[in-house]
């Protein structure tokens, strides 16, 4: 292949070719790494050919809710999007439109990491008053990991009860997994999908070799249906051109690439998205929190004594080597990842910016830092339990049921 075709295709596929020597970035659904400087977000958006969100569209959000913008919105942490403008303008003129996230059940506990887009559909849902469906992708991670179908499906079940502890209301959302739900009309459309993807579009944007096996080729459509109202005939049979705003992280930007490639061909409209950055991990914005390193991340079912040792211990600090210098220097909030959580986390934009400045100019040290944090995850962590532990199986096979949502649009 030509090098520049060559490089064309690697940045579709978000991966980074550089000089020989210097680090790559790869952000794909699979895989998320970058070099010492943390992932480049600027480039990401050119590369995959997203658009930034910018101040003038969080106003704008928080005109039409009629109420403050999610902090996410506030601080850049959805920070891109595919015309969102578009499904804001609809709904200025009084026309509704549906949520579509997901999981893939690939661990029993869930990071904070994972909670970030749901904690964030649910604003959504509550500030648009819009029904919401949830894609559990148990076939996708039984293709990509090492399970059984059994096992998949299990965790399907007990991320749901997480998923659902985020405060969804039952009345507005369906739950689904694709074990449970794939067939009639979703099919339909996951066969549309297919036939209009060649073999090497697929690749292209996915990257898939030679070796892989054929479940991973043909899993894309499966991801790419929800955003689709047909598919759903027993929420949307009156209204099939509905549109569909998909909250994610920019990781899952490719699937709805070729989901949005796709749809005008089939008679559909295209689905918008609003994407986030990563959370990172303990050690810094390198990666973003791995399920598979337990000192990389904070979980839901981490106890008070967990996480304040994982805080302590593994999460990297800005500040100087010593108090002296710390008092000198002041500490580089660029890396610090105390900072960064608290940047998620903490409500409060004032605090927020006080406890900054302190820590910048030297007044704050790492360890009263990394206390406030600490004050701030476990109170997180300890409502996410509390609600988790009110999730009955009831209650999950009522978000999962195949039924008509009462109250979509109320
Ligand atoms: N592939 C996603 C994962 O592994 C799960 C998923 C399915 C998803 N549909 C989605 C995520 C829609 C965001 C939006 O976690």
């Amino acid at each position: 292949m030509a090098a520049a075709a060559a490089a064309s295709a690697s940045a579709e596929r978000g991966v980074d070719v550089k000089k020989d020597g210097e680090e790559e970035q790869v952000v794909n659904p699979w895989e998320v790494s970058a070099g010492k400087g943390g992932i480049d977000y600027d480039k990401l958006v050119d590369q995959f050919g997203c658009q930034r969100l910018d101040a003038a569209l969080v106003d704008r959000v928080a005109r039409l809710t009629g109420r403050p913008p999610h902090r996410f919105l506030r601080r850049g942490i959805f920070f891109a999007h595919r015309d969102l403008n578009e499904i804001l303008n609809l709904y200025e003129r009084g026309e509704k439109f549906y949520l579509y996230t997901g999981r893939g059940p690939s661990s029993e506990a869930l990071h904070l990491g994972h909670l970030i887009p749901f904690m964030f559909t649910k604003y959504l849902q509550d500030a648009f008053k819009v029904p919401l469906v949830i894609q559990l992708t148990d076939d996708e991670k039984f293709l990509w990991k090492n399970l059984t179908v059994e096992e998949s499906k299990r965790l399907a079940r007990e991320n749901a009860k997480d998923i659902i502890a985020c405060g969804f209301d039952v009345e507005r959302t369906f739950i689904f997994s694709d074990f449970s739900f794939v067939g009639g009309a979703f099919y339909e459309n996951m066969v549309k999908v297919a036939r209009c993807v060649t073999y090497n579009k697929v690749v292209g944007i996915f990257g898939f070799s030679p070796e892989d096996h054929i479940g991973k080729v043909s899993f894309p459509p499966v991801q790419a249906v929800p955003s689709f109202p047909s598919s759903f005939p027993h929420l949307f049979a009156v209204n099939d051109q509905l549109r569909c705003l998909i909250p994610c992280a920019i990781d899952q930007d490719p699937y709805f690439r070729m989901t949005r490639d796709v749809a005008p061909r089939i008679g559909y409209q295209k689905p918008s998205l609003i994407e986030s950055r990563f959370f990172p991990a303990l050690q810094g914005e390198n990666t973003k929190m791995s399920a598979s390193d337990p000192n990389s991340a904070i979980y839901v079912t981490d106890t008070r004594k967990e996480i304040t040792t994982k805080v302590n211990r593994y999460a990297f600090s800005g500040g100087q080597d010593s108090v002296e210098l710390h008092r000198k220097l002041g500490a580089n909030l660029n890396v610090d990842v105390p900072i960064k959580y608290l940047n998620f986390f903490l409500e409060d934009d004032d605090v927020l910016e006080h406890i900054k400045k302190e820590y910048k100019e030297g007044r704050m040290l790492t360890g009263e830092v990394k206390q406030r944090l600490i004050e701030v995850l476990y109170e997180l962590v300890a409502r996410h339990q509390r609600a988790r532990a009110q999730v009955t199986e009831e209650m999950v096979d009522a978000f999962m049921a195949v039924r008509p949502l009462p109250n979509m649009f109320g």
